[in-house]
């Protein structure tokens, strides 16, 4: 007879936001079918995992992992082990997963959204089940989700990248670029809104790309109408792509209220030359000059960016570039990366000609500058009072925990007896600042 306790599932998910969607929306569809969430690996009868290998190192983790979950599954076999995400798309890795003998379903970046039947083809059969078509369409409408966080909802508006930078793996791994239609957004953002949540972070891979299928509106549209939708406070998305970003979202943020000071603009390089092998599509010139519309703004627009260093060729000089642009912008937050080459990309012909060592070290002359920037562009807020969303607490410090519209950690105190929940919104005055975070009291 057959156990009617219902199957415990766990996911572990590597790489961005959007990944993290994902596995949110893979949550709610096995929940949907009757599986039960646990956070114990030990009573999960199915282990998904969804990957990424935006990084050569974001790969070597995933495949620790799945090293450790061989012997698991050797004392327990009955457990379902699905590996999904960004790294199943590339053929070795693929392949290698196929014979590892360890791994029961391989689903790609697309077909996240079919695991629960993948799942139950896997326990008709008993034979392994691999479903990694790219040319899959991604559904146009919503997904369920089962957010992790009960306060900030990730909306995903648009699918897959056309952008091909030469050092990218994302196209190949997510596919052709397709953006949901605007009412369909629009609709999730009204159901977000009515379960309680006030912020919204709108998610695509190059969201100034994203084009209506209904023709109804453009993305500076879509940002305003979502910043709009009754009970929603604070908007956010990600990521923008310099070629494409327009005047028109810096109007939008100067005219809705609910639209976040910040902006995430990734530069990659600060020399032309490089931007032009990276296959960027922009000049560090057309780059700055979207910087002074950001900068011209009503509002205080908080910027930030991604930087690779050590791209093949990067000389000395192309490094200098760089840094002489993050002196002129004064970014308000910065990722690093040193080059990784990705197969099947067209950097990975080229000479990955910058040595370990350099990149490691451009990369620590690069974050220890962007360090001291921001030590003294969070200066700047003392003494300002500033609207923040309280995320939780710090009970060792005794300190609230919230972030500013400008997306700044703010660690603060609270003179009321009652500690203000998750989600809710205080005006704090800045009394003390540091080079990640800003302090201060309630007001
Ligand atoms: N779509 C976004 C970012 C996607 S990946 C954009 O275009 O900005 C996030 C960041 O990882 C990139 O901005 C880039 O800085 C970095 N990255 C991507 N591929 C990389 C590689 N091969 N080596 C090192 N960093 C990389
Ligand atoms: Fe990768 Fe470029 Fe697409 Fe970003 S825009 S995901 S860096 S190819
Ligand atoms: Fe990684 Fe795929 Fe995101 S490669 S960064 S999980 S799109």
């Amino acid at each position: 007879m057959q156990d009617k306790r219902p199957m415990k599932f766990i996911t572990f998910t590597w790489g961005c936001q959007m990944n993290d969607h994902d596995s949110e929306v893979i949550r709610a569809l096995l929940e949907q079918r009757g599986l039960v969430w646990t956070e114990d690996i030990e009573e999960a009868d199915v282990i998904v995992l969804n990957t990424c290998s935006v990084r050569k190192s974001a790969e070597q983790k995933v495949m620790s992992f799945l090293g450790k979950l061989k012997h698991l599954k050797e004392s327990r076999p009955d457990v379902v082990v699905a590996v999904g995400g960004c790294m199943t798309q590339n053929q070795e890795i693929s392949d290698q997963l196929r014979k590892s003998g360890h791994v029961n379903i391989i689903f790609g970046a697309r077909s996240f959204h079919r695991l629960p039947s993948l799942i139950s083809s896997y326990e008709r059969t008993g034979n392994q089940v691999v479903e990694t078509d790219l040319e899959e369409q991604p559904p146009s409408g919503a997904l369920p989700a089962h957010r992790d966080s009960r306060i900030k909802a990730y909306v995903t508006i648009m699918y897959g990248c056309d952008n091909f930078c030469s050092y990218c793996v994302v196209p190949y791994a997510r596919g052709r670029e397709r953006s949901r239609g605007s009412a369909s957004v629009l609709a999730e953002a009204r159901r977000i809104a009515d379960l309680g949540y006030t912020e919204i972070q709108l998610l695509g891979q190059n969201v100034n790309s994203y084009r209506d299928p209904e023709g109804k509106r453009s993305f500076a549209e879509l940002l305003a109408a979502v910043g709009e939708v009754a009970g929603i406070r604070r908007v956010r998305f990600m990521t923008s792509h310099p070629r494409d970003f327009t005047r028109e979202i810096v109007q939008a943020i100067d005219a809705v209220p609910t639209l976040c000071d910040h902006v995430h603009l990734p530069v990659q390089s600060g020399s032309s030359r490089i931007l032009q092998l990276m296959n960027r599509g922009y000049t560090r010139e057309d780059y700055l000059e979207r910087v002074s519309w950001i900068k011209a703004a009503r509002r205080p627009i908080a910027l930030s960016t991604d930087i690779i260093v050590g791209f093949p060729g990067e000389t000395p000089s192309d490094f200098n570039a760089t840094m002489e642009l993050l002196a002129q912008v004064e970014y308000d937050s910065l990722f690093g990366y040193k080059y990784s080459s990705r197969p099947d990309t067209p950097a990975s012909t080229m000479a990955d000609s910058v040595s370990e060592s350099e990149k490691a070290a451009r990369l620590q002359v690069l974050l220890d500058r962007q360090r001291e920037s921001q030590r003294i562009s969070y200066s700047k807020q003392l003494g300002q009072i500033l609207e923040v969303m309280v995320e939780g607490v710090n009970p060792a410090r005794e300190q609230i925990i919230g972030r500013s519209s400008q997306n700044k950690p703010v660690n603060f105190t609270c003179a009321q007896p009652i500690t203000p929940a998750p989600g809710s919104y205080l005006q704090v005055k800045i009394t003390a600042t540091h080079p990640n975070s800003l302090a201060g009291e309630a007001v």
